[in-house]
């Protein structure tokens, strides 16, 4: 087994909610509530959910953008979360960002070349003639002039600039890369080229990714595991193939039986999430996912008992009480009122075809 390059455990982000006119803490908004989760080298790790489920936060939160409020992360072995100062920026150019909207990302007082020298500089990798080489084969490596580096932001399109913020983040070298949601501003033809752009970086620099995407239908194609989110924590987890053939999870149903199939009687099988996620300053009690489940054994014990993130099939990890097997007993589940008993529920809308899945990793 090969050890994670980056190890997750627990990592809850909560932002104070204040009020009145001294600003008293009142309550909190839990973006990230409790996430565990490893990535192995040269891996991508997915992650998908709704807007506002914390999928930003958690991203920040791992290069320590954010503040987490508990948890931890381990990084190459070492503890991230006790770095200070001179130790802290020296372990960030191993964890790099890649954000949304390539036009804010970058300053658009300096150019090309000065953007993406600044790593160089800052991390004394390179200077001087050495530096503008770099920046030179940095450009031509994501798909650019290397006369581009003496222009200026504006001067670009949209998947130029996404180029350049891919060519910023590499001019460190990193071994993993946060992609936070990179092409969902783009053109759809643009977004094709973005992503096998990122692929063959991965193959020939060996990086990892934490792909982050509100589209189940963009990390089938980038992922070899993928994170479900919902409310700050995560619902399932497991390799991309074991998730598009056999979703266990009540919302990931939901979420894959939304992808456009061409079949016409899949459309029509399409499950309706009711309503809008709740607030993560106010998560339901119980199963976070409760008011909106469409699971038929859904019942009293699913507003009551918070479902563990548990092991339902080899690597295949979901919170689900009603997902057999689980480790919550019958009996407390009928001391919380239950009256369905666990039974596996996987509707067709949810189920699709492995022709166009991708490989499933050796792990
Ligand atoms: N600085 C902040 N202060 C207070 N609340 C915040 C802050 N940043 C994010 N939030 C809240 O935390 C929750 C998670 O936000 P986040 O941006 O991480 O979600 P997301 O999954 O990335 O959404 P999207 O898909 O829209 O990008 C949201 O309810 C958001 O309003
Ligand atoms: S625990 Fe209950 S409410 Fe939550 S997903 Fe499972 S069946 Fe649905
Ligand atoms: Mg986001």
């Amino acid at each position: 087994m090969t050890t994670p390059l980056l190890s997750v455990r627990n990592l809850a982000v909560h932002f104070p909610v204040r009020s009145g006119v001294f600003g008293r803490m009142t309550g909190a908004v839990r973006a990230v509530d409790g996430v565990s989760f490893d990535i192995f080298p040269g891996e991508t790790l997915g992650i998908v959910g709704e807007s506002g489920c914390g999928k930003t936060t958690m991203g920040r939160a791992i290069l320590r953008l954010v503040e987490p409020t508990a948890g931890s992360i381990h990084f190459d072995g070492v503890d991230f979360r006790a770095l200070k100062g001179k130790a802290l920026r020296a372990m960030r150019r191993h964890l790099q960002i890649i954000f949304q909207d390539p036009f804010s990302s970058l300053n658009p007082r300096l150019t090309v070349g000065t953007t993406i020298k600044e790593g160089l500089l800052v991390h004394r990798i390179a200077e001087g003639a050495a530096a503008d080489q770099r920046v030179a084969q940095l450009l031509d490596e994501v798909g650019l002039q290397a006369s581009y580096a003496t222009r200026y932001p504006h001067e670009f399109s949209g998947g130029q600039r996404q180029r350049i913020g891919i060519a910023r983040a590499l001019a460190v070298e990193p071994k993993l890369i946060v992609c936070d949601e990179p092409v969902s501003a783009l053109d759809v033809s643009v977004q094709a080229q973005v992503i096998n752009l990122l692929q063959d970086l991965q193959k020939r620099r060996g990086l990892a990714y934490l792909f982050i995407a509100h589209d189940l239908s963009v990390v089938e194609h980038m992922a070899n595991r993928v994170g479900v989110m919902y409310l700050g924590r995560f619902m399932e987890l497991t390799s991309a193939e074991a998730l598009y053939r056999e979703p266990l999870m009540p919302y990931t149903q939901a979420l894959l039986s939304a992808i456009p199939v061409p079949d016409p009687e899949r459309k029509r099988n399409r499950i309706v999430l009711a309503g809008d996620p709740p607030s993560p300053a106010h998560p339901p009690a119980g199963c976070v996912f409760h008011p909106r489940c469409h699971h038929p054994s859904r019942d009293a014990a699913c507003a009551a008992i918070v479902p563990p993130l548990e092991e339902k099939a080899p690597h295949h990890w979901c919170a689900c009480l009603k997902q057999p097997p689980t480790i919550v007993p019958w009996g407390e589940q009928q001391r919380a009122g239950a009256t369905h008993e666990p039974a596996r529920h996987l509707p067709s809308a949810a189920m699709h075809s492995a022709g166009s899945l991708p490989e499933s990793p050796a792990r």
